[in-house]
């Protein structure tokens, strides 16, 4: 049997031969004169190469879970359907065109794309290349966010012609699916996407707790889940500058003093769903739930580095890269860095966590191993972590490099360029009223009304007040209740669970009600979404606004 390090290196090596790069050489002139059966060949070489990576890592099967295996309902009459008056095109006359010079063209259902003046635009950056000069269906049924119709309304923009009915179906033919082992959820969560999984809880219940119950903590997955064997599990760390290099089991991992935090993890997208009505951004619709707060134990990454020699101060690394354990089609893995400072830095409390509240981490959430990151956004907190590399340059996968940035307003998808905006990394402050909910009735009490909800900051800084509004932020007033745990700023990387009861004017039917907190740094939020629009809808922190209708 193979050990994980070795089917690792062999799938990076293999990863590396599949580079995008390579994707587009493969298509050459003098593949274009390869006749149509051996065209064929083809494509099912490339797409048998590809999932072979996903699945000698995923272990795929066909079972399926019904909380996880429906997409979308498309209508199939409207997408990809056939177009009467249209050009026929073959998968052939498809893949003459694969570079920008040939202009790139794909395939979806019975359509022929154009897609060339698409690519600068599209938010999954030039991923979409794998699929040029074929068909996108394989990688979108890993994507399945593209199943849906505002993306599909504007797919369909691009449309040419027809491909001829011979073509049709032909790359996903004897596909399984590659989220057809994904974990159970509880069926409380709220998908945005169900694949991958994307779900948050209902806002009211997250304020029950000062702990999220691992079942109800927001999921936030770009890939199908990995089935990983505990048994053979092993963390590869790595250090560019040295060429030190060590595998690490479970159980070397669990040998390492066990440190526990009470860390909060957010979204860089939570909240989206408000911004997005100032002007529309592309991403996932998230409300104010994609955060959680939890207790995560595990060993400190700077005693595990510190026993290979690398230490503050001794070393020339800027950046700690960690990449995940699920892989796209190209074998791909996930993948995102932090700066050194912070995973070297004892009081930065960067873990490997093997628990979750007590428990081993659940499958969704990372199991067996997922870095924490306090303080610093989701995406940093990298999930079935395979590898850590030292190294002198941040991570080049895309969610560093080209995803989970902040722009002006101004930028929009014909002039935005994601190398001159840095990775966000720790988080601004940020609250959001969990109850009551928007449009609801609320009774009013000796002239007042209950409020509550979560505050939280990014980069250990504390919540040291909420301020709430019950006439759209006029006047203000206190929250007099803040729950959070006992850790101070700058370590303070939990969230505050704030409780009030507010002054309403009983003359009125409806009010707005708004929040804002302060840390312990004195940040505040913005008063409004339009002086903070940008167009991935991420770090949307603006005061939280609900209207809600006064009872007896
Ligand atoms: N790690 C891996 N390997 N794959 C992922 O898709 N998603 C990231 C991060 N770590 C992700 C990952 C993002 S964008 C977020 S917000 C958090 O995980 C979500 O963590 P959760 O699903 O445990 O809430």
């Amino acid at each position: 049997m193979l050990s994980r390090l070795l089917i690792r290196r062999l799938a990076a090596r293999h990863h590396a031969s599949l580079s995008l790069l390579d994707i587009r050489l493969r298509h050459t002139q003098e593949q274009q004169r390869d006749d149509r059966s051996q065209h064929k060949q083809r494509i099912m070489a490339t797409l048998i190469g590809a999932w072979t990576g996903v699945a000698l890592w995923l272990q795929y099967n066909n079972r399926t879970d019904a909380s996880s295996s429906s997409t979308e309902d498309i209508d199939e009459e409207k997408y990809g359907a056939y177009h009467s008056g249209l050009p026929e095109y073959t998968l052939d006359d498809v893949s003459k065109h694969a570079t920008i010079e040939d202009r790139i063209w794909v395939a979806y259902r019975h359509g022929v794309y154009d897609i060339t003046d698409l690519i600068p635009k599209h938010p999954g950056g030039d991923k979409i290349l794998m699929g040029a000069g074929g068909s996108v269906e394989p990688f979108w049924s890993l994507y399945a966010v593209h199943q849906s119709a505002h993306v599909l309304d504007w797919f369909e923009t691009f449309r040419i012609g027809n491909l001829s009915s011979d073509d049709v179906g032909a790359s996903v033919k004897d596909m399984n699916d590659p989220y057809g082992n994904e974990p159970r959820r509880h069926v409380a969560l709220k998908p945005s996407s169900k694949k991958p999984f994307n779900a948050e809880p209902p806002l009211r219940l997250l304020v029950d707790n000062l702990i999220t119950p691992n079942d109800l903590f927001y999921v936030r997955n770009h890939l199908p889940v990995p089935e990983i064997d505990e048994a053979s599990y092993e963390l590869e760390i790595c250090d560019e500058l040295t060429n030190k290099e060590k595998a690490f089991t479970l159980k070397d991992i669990k040998k390492y003093p066990k440190h526990t935090i009470t860390a909060t993890i957010q979204c860089a997208g939570n909240r989206r769903s408000e911004m997005t009505k100032v002007k529309p951004v592309k991403g996932l619709s998230w409300g104010q739930a994609a955060i959680g707060n939890a207790t995560w134990s595990g060993a400190r990454l700077c005693d595990v580095l510190k026993d290979m020699g690398i230490e503050d101060g001794k070393t020339d690394a800027l950046h700690v890269q960690f990449e995940g354990l699920d892989t796209d089609p190209a074998s791909m893995p996930y993948g995102s860095s932090i700066p050194v400072e912070k995973a070297l830095d004892p009081h930065g409390d960067v873990i490997l966590a093997y628990e979750m509240n007590g428990e081993p981490i659940p499958r969704d959430h990372g199991y067996p191993l997922r870095v924490i990151v306090p303080g610093v956004v989701g995406a940093r907190n990298v999930k079935w972590l395979g590898r850590i590399v030292l190294s002198e340059n941040e991570s080049d996968a895309h969610w560093q490099q080209n995803d989970y940035k902040g722009f002006s307003p101004n930028v929009d998808w014909d002039t935005v360029d994601f190398k001159k905006s840095p990775a966000i990394q720790e988080l601004p402050v940020i609250s959001a009223i969990c109850e009551p909910a928007e449009g609801q009735k609320v009774k009013v009490k000796d002239g007042k009304i209950k409020v509550t909800g979560y505050a939280w900051s990014g980069g250990g800084r504390k919540i040291i007040r909420v301020d709430i509004s019950s006439d759209g932020g006029r006047n203000w007033q206190a929250a007099n209740i803040l729950e959070s745990d006992e850790a101070r700023h700058p370590r303070a990387w939990g969230w505050t669970i704030w409780k009030t009861e507010v002054p309403v004017c009983e003359s009125e039917s409806e009010v707005q009600l708004c929040v804002k907190a302060i840390d312990s740094q004195y940040n505040t939020q913005p008063e409004n979404f339009e002086n903070i629009w940008n167009l991935r809808g991420v770090l949307a922190n603006a005061y939280h606004r609900v209207n809600v209708k006064l009872g007896k």
